[in-house]
């Protein structure tokens, strides 16, 4: 293990806009022996999310911001190179918080620990399986509580989150209208994932009008992951007594100073509820979540899409994708064994 280095990328400087190779290099440090209760990983993948974006600023935020000349924080999967746990042995996978790194060092009583033989990607742990399935069951049912013959629309829906979102909606009875950035997103949640109708937000013109043509019963839970002159058209097309979820807000994730929602007066005129939330309000029902994600994944009753991109020397300008909308589901980066 002395002899090992570990490749790192880390935060240098925090970006005042879309992060750079200033704000983010890269080193290779010498890889010690875990410590006591620790355990290795060799990552084999490791998720890139937009919240990563909003650690790299030092804004107050749901965890930490990343300190600077700390690797950039990220989950990963990887295999047990080196224990210093009971729980854990080498060969072992897991899933952990780490970082974009070779290497992950970390607690055993944060890791958890996955079952190779049941033959599921383990990819698939860090998006449908993971952190982003599990934002849109639990931002879907406890925060939006879509009811049967309700109009549910979602933006970003080709996304990680946004794409299971519009399918569990489907499967609660609901009319499912996704917004999504390319013709190619829009053809795939229609055609493949059994959304009712999709918007190219892009394309459509006016966007506020593009809702109300395809929600002619008008909005009951909108699923906001963009915020943004996106969530202003949404506001305009809600019902009385909708709800909005509030789960992320990528449109401004690189901008400095980001004009505010004008449409917020519509929660008084339409009686709505809106709610911010994070995965994390719900940790203590993952493994119900996960149950209930699997179920419908092996039932083909869910599908998704993921792009996995090799090596770890691409993470940087693979992460910029999530803001430019060329990923198409869940982006991961892959670091072959
Ligand atoms: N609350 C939580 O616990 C939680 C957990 C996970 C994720 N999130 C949030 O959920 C959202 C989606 O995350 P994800 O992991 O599923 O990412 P994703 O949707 O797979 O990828 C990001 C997508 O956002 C869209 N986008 C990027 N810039 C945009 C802009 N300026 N305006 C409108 N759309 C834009 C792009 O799709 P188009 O091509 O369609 O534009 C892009 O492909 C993010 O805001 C993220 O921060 C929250």
């Amino acid at each position: 293990m002395t002899r090992l280095t570990n490749r790192q990328y880390f935060l240098a400087s925090r970006p005042q806009a879309m992060p750079t190779t200033d704000n983010v290099q890269r080193r290779d440090v010498p890889l010690g022996p875990p410590g006591d209760g620790e355990v290795t990983l060799r990552n084999l993948f490791i998720s890139l999310d937009p919240a990563i974006r909003g650690w790299m600023g030092d804004e107050p935020n749901y965890i930490e911001p990343i300190t600077l000349g700390d690797a950039v924080r990220s989950s990963v999967v990887g295999r047990v190179v080196a224990s210093n746990s009971a729980e854990f042995e080498v060969g072992d996978v897991a899933m952990s918080l780490g970082a974009w790194e070779a290497y992950t060092t970390a607690p055993a009583a944060g890791l958890n620990k996955l079952d190779e033989s049941a033959g599921i990607p383990l990819s698939l742990f860090l998006g449908i399986l993971g952190p982003t399935g599990l934002t849109a069951y639990f931002g879907l049912l406890e925060v939006g509580r879509p009811r049967a013959g309700e109009t549910v629309l979602v933006s970003a829906a080709a996304g990680a989150v946004g794409s299971v979102v519009g399918q569990i909606a489907k499967m609660q009875g609901c009319r499912v209208v996704g917004m999504a950035g390319s013709d190619d997103k829009c053809a795939w949640l229609t055609a493949e994932l059994g959304f009712d109708a999709a918007i190219n937000y892009k394309t459509c013109g006016d966007l506020e009008a593009a809702i109300h043509g395809a929600c002619p019963e008008g909005v009951d839970v909108y699923f906001d992951n963009v915020g943004g002159d996106i969530l202003d058209a949404a506001l305009l097309c809600l019902n009385k007594f909708a709800r909005v979820a509030v789960c992320g807000w990528i449109s401004t994730y690189n901008v400095a100073n980001p004009p505010g929602p004008t449409n917020l007066w519509q929660l008084v005129a339409r009686s709505v509820t809106i709610q911010g939330f994070t995965v994390l309000d719900y940790r203590d029902r993952f493994g119900e979540g996960v149950t209930q994600l699997a179920e419908w994944l092996l039932a083909g009753k869910i599908g998704y899409r993921e792009e996995t991109v090799d090596g770890l020397d691409n993470i940087l300008p693979t992460f910029l994708r999530l803001f430019d909308g060329s990923n198409s589901g869940k982006l991961v980066i892959r670091i072959p064994e």
